[in-house]
């Protein structure tokens, strides 16, 4: 059976004002922690990168492709997210949450689980500490470098511990049938695959690749759900089984992914 844990992304849009550079949208996540610190179940927190992360892999060139790179941008990229991270395990400690940090850098190696470490976040937040762990620049061998994101790091996550309840908290709705008309796709499964197919060549950048990871997940029969953490109570309405706005991808094993 999978397990009684829920695996939750904050994406750069909820945690960082993405528009401006380097500065964390405190209010949001503020907002996110209380609705989530009245919720018990076991929790493991990831955050993306925004305008802290994104920014200077912009501006250094740095990608997701193994590859030499300025190590100035290495260590600059890194330490953004350090300092975005602390920003977020505070207001954690605020909102009265057990929350340990871990960088991604312990829990992989060239992009894949080390699985003793993962398994250890299961029982960490059994123990009511929430793991928190963030997209991020990793060494990848061979003096290459590479971005490893939050969205790669929810699939390495949900491939070793299945955790019941995947959340992707963006800053829109769900997935929309198309980006003209904004109809949401409350559910996809195999009976609105069509539908769906549109959306994939709809969706651009960092909403192509948060799908193309959630629809891996779901892959692997695990349920994937896309909600707006802007709005109140959509992600803990997720977690306490509330039926609110958004998607979700209903997990199915051979579900394709070639987003
Ligand atoms: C940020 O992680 C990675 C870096 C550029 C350091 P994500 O790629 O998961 O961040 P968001 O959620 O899309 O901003």
């Amino acid at each position: 059976m999978d397990s009684d844990l829920a695996l939750i992304k904050l994406g750069g849009s909820i945690v960082t004002h993405k528009e401006v550079p380097l500065s964390a949208n405190e209010a949001a996540i503020a907002k996110i922690l209380k609705d989530l610190s009245s919720v018990k179940m076991p929790k493991i927190l990831i955050h993306g990168g925004g305008s802290f992360g994104h920014y200077w892999s912009v501006k250094y060139d740095i990608h997701s492709k193994p590859d030499f790179y300025d190590p100035r941008g290495i260590a600059t990229v890194h330490e953004s997210m350090i300092s975005l991270n602390e920003i977020v395990i505070k207001l954690m400690m605020k909102s009265n949450m057990n929350p340990y940090s871990i960088s991604p850098s312990a829990l992989t190696l060239n992009h894949k689980p080390i699985l003793q470490k993962i398994h250890q976040l299961r029982d960490m937040a059994n123990d009511q500490i929430i793991p928190v762990c963030f997209g991020d620049v990793v060494y990848a061998g061979h003096r290459k470098y590479s971005i490893l994101s939050g969205d790669e790091l929810m699939t390495l996550i949900s491939s070793v511990l299945r955790p019941n309840k995947i959340i992707f908290a963006l800053n829109v709705d769900g997935i929309f049938t198309d980006l003209k008309n904004r109809k949401l796709i409350r559910r996809y499964d195999t009976g609105n695959a069509a539908k769906f197919a549109r959306v994939k060549a709809d969706v651009t950048g960092g909403m192509r690749r948060k799908v193309r990871e959630a629809l891996k997940i779901a892959s692997l029969g695990l349920d994937v759900w896309l909600v707006n953490g802007l709005k109140p109570k959509r992600i803990a309405g997720v977690l306490e089984n509330v039926e609110v706005e958004g998607t979700v991808i209903k997990g199915k094993r051979g579900n394709t992914w070639n987003a």
